[in-house]
C-alpha cells in the first residue's frame, strides 16, 4: 500500500494590503485546500477585547481572548474594518497573545490533505516546514490605495493619505516586534504584485505553488 502523503502547506506571508489574502484564497481553489485568514484570528481578539473593555495593552486580558476564541466568528464584518486592522496589529505584538493562537493555526496547517493558511509568520513560525512558501508584498503606495478602495467599498470614509500613514504605522509594528516580527522566511519565493492586477498575480502564484508541489512530491519517490 502506498503511505499516505503528509499535508500539503501553502504558507502566504506579506504586509499589510499586499494582496495576499486574494492570492491565498486563489490557490486555496485552485489546489482545493482550505484556507485560513490568520489576520482575522488577531482582528477577533482585538475586537472581543474592546468588546469586554480592556485594553489592547493588557496583555494578560489579550491572551484570555485569544485562548477563548471562537473560530466560528471570524466572518463578521466588523472584523474587516480600519479600526480592527490598527487594534489587531497592537494586540499580535504581545507574546502569549501569538502563543494562544499558536496551536489552532498548527492545528488547521495539519489535516490531510494540507492547506493554505495567509499571515505574518506563517512560513517562519507556523509551519516552518510547509513545502509551498510565498512572501507576498507591493510598494506601500500600490497597498495604501488598494486598501483605501476596499474601505470605501465597505463604506468607510477616510481619506488616502490616512491610509497610507496607517499603513507605515502597522508595517513598522508588525516587522518591529519582538515576538515573530513580519519577515520573508529564507525559503519562501518573493511575489512583488505592485504592477500585476490580480488575475496576474493569482496566476503567477498558481505556477510558483504548482512548482513546489512537484519538487515536494518528487521527494518522496
Ligand atoms: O492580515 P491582517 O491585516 O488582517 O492582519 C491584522 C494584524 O494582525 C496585522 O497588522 C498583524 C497581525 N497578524 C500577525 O501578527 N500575524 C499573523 N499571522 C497575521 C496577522
Amino acid at each position: 500500500m502506498t503511505p499516505a502523503l503528509p499535508p500539503f502547506v501553502v504558507a502566504v506571508d506579506g504586509p499589510a494590503a499586499s494582496g495576499k489574502g486574494t492570492v491565498a484564497s486563489g490557490l486555496a481553489r485552485d489546489f482545493a485546500l482550505p484556507h485560513l485568514d490568520t489576520g482575522l484570528l488577531y482582528r477577533a481578539v482585538a475586537h472581543a477585547l474592546i468588546e469586554a473593555g480592556r485594553a489592547l495593552d493588557d496583555a494578560a486580558a489579550a491572551a484570555g481572548a485569544a485562548a477563548a476564541l471562537d473560530l466560528s466568528v471570524l466572518d463578521r464584518p466588523e472584523l474587516r474594518t480600519r479600526a480592527a486592522g490598527e487594534a489587531a496589529s497592537r494586540v499580535a505584538a504581545h507574546p502569549q497573545v501569538r502563543a494562544a493562537l499558536l496551536e489552532i493555526q498548527r492545528r488547521f496547517a495539519a489535516q490531510s490533505p494540507g492547506a493554505v493558511l495567509d499571515g505574518r509568520d506563517i512560513g517562519a513560525v507556523i509551519a516552518p516546514d510547509a513545502p509551498a512558501k510565498l512572501f507576498v508584498t507591493a510598494r506601500p503606495e500600490v497597498r495604501a490605495e488598494r486598501r483605501w478602495r476596499q474601505l470605501a467599498a465597505q463604506g468607510e470614509v477616510v481619506s488616502l493619505d490616512e491610509v497610507l500613514a496607517d499603513i507605515g504605522r502597522r508595517d513598522a509594528r508588525d516587522s518591529g516586534r519582538d515576538a515573530a516580527p513580519l519577515r520573508q522566511a529564507e525559503d519562501a519565493v518573493l511575489l512583488d504584485t505592485s504592477d500585476m492586477d490580480i488575475s496576474t498575480a493569482a496566476d503567477t502564484a498558481r505556477r510558483i505553488v504548482e512548482a513546489a508541489r512537484a519538487r515536494w512530491l518528487r521527494s518522496f519517490i
